[in-house]
């Protein structure tokens, strides 16, 4: 595996590929790589000849300075494990290499992401915009992986690529969870062991609540994972909603969509987790 940090280099490296025929895949991340993501690359290596894994903590995509002052980075471990999946090249660049001068687009998706994260996290969608419309003028990969842990990036960054008419296939793959049902997710690492446990609540209560909802209206089962969460000590829930799968917005009854996605955002001690739940899907 290549781990290269500049542009230049990289296309350079792709180039000689591209002009062998070589299908590319992109796996964008933001590095503490962990299962999840490996089970991302492990399916770019199979279905592509050359996979790339970006490795970019991505500044403007944080609207909290801490957080992105704690977010975990870890290159060495994160090139072992993709020497391991068989990855062929790990892009690593910096920030001044990412950001020459300060981006200053503004992406709107409307209504995509003006609600959940976007609502929460202001600015959040347009960062993430930003770094992965540049991940993707940089590679030009015939197809991108992105999970489906973070569902509302995904239809995000979908609709990105519908905007600017960019060539290149979205891959969602299903989340990884640890064995005992919690989402993997690279802030799991910033959680002490009490509240590794009570984070437990939350894929516990997702699952729960398909039972519940077969015999529940939506607002029941609604209030019902809202309840778990708030009877669990140490969590604290942002939001939890029960939207359509494609638009995002949220739906009043069982009925209203045949594709239905339970969303949670809380707050485990002061680190943020999500995940989601599948209701039906089309
Ligand atoms: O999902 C992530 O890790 C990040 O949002 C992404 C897509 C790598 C962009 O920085």
């Amino acid at each position: 595996m290549k781990v290269v940090s500049t542009v230049k280099e990289l296309k350079a490296l792709l180039d000689s590929y591209r002009s062998e025929g070589k299908s590319i895949a992109l796996v964008p991340t933001m590095g503490a790589l962990h299962a999840g993501h490996a089970s991302l690359v492990e399916r770019a290596v199979r279905e592509n000849d050359v996979a790339v894994v970006s490795i970019f903590v991505n500044p403007t995509q944080f609207n909290d300075k801490n957080d992105l002052k704690n977010y975990p980075r870890t290159l060495e471990a994160d090139c072992a494990l993709l020497e391991r999946v068989g990855a062929s090249i790990a892009f690593a660049p910096s920030v001044e290499e990412m950001y020459p001068s300060e981006d200053t687009r503004q992406f709107s998706f409307e209504p995509l992401d003006t609600v959940m994260e976007g609502a929460c996290r202001p600015g959040h969608f347009n960062g993430v915009a930003q770094i992965v419309s540049k991940l993707f003028y940089a590679v030009e990969p015939d197809v991108a992986y992105f999970g489906e842990k973070d569902f509302q990036q995904l239809a995000i960054i979908r609709e990105m690529v519908r905007q600017l008419a960019l060539p290149v296939e979205i891959a969602g793959c299903p989340i990884v969870r640890e064995k005992d049902g919690l989402a993997m997710s690279s802030r799991n690492t910033l959680l002490s062991a009490e509240e590794r446990e009570r984070a437990l609540a939350i894929s516990r209560t997702l699952f729960s609540s398909l039972d519940y909802a077969k015999e529940h209206s939506l607002a029941e089962t609604k209030a019902f994972v809202e309840e778990c969460i708030d009877n669990t000590a140490g969590l604290d829930l942002e939001y939890f909603q029960i939207v359509d799968g494609n638009s995002l917005q949220e739906i009043k009854e069982w009925g209203d969509s045949s594709y239905v996605v339970g969303c949670i955002a809380l707050f485990c001690g002061k680190i943020r987790l999500i995940d989601n739940i599948k209701y039906k899907e089309d």
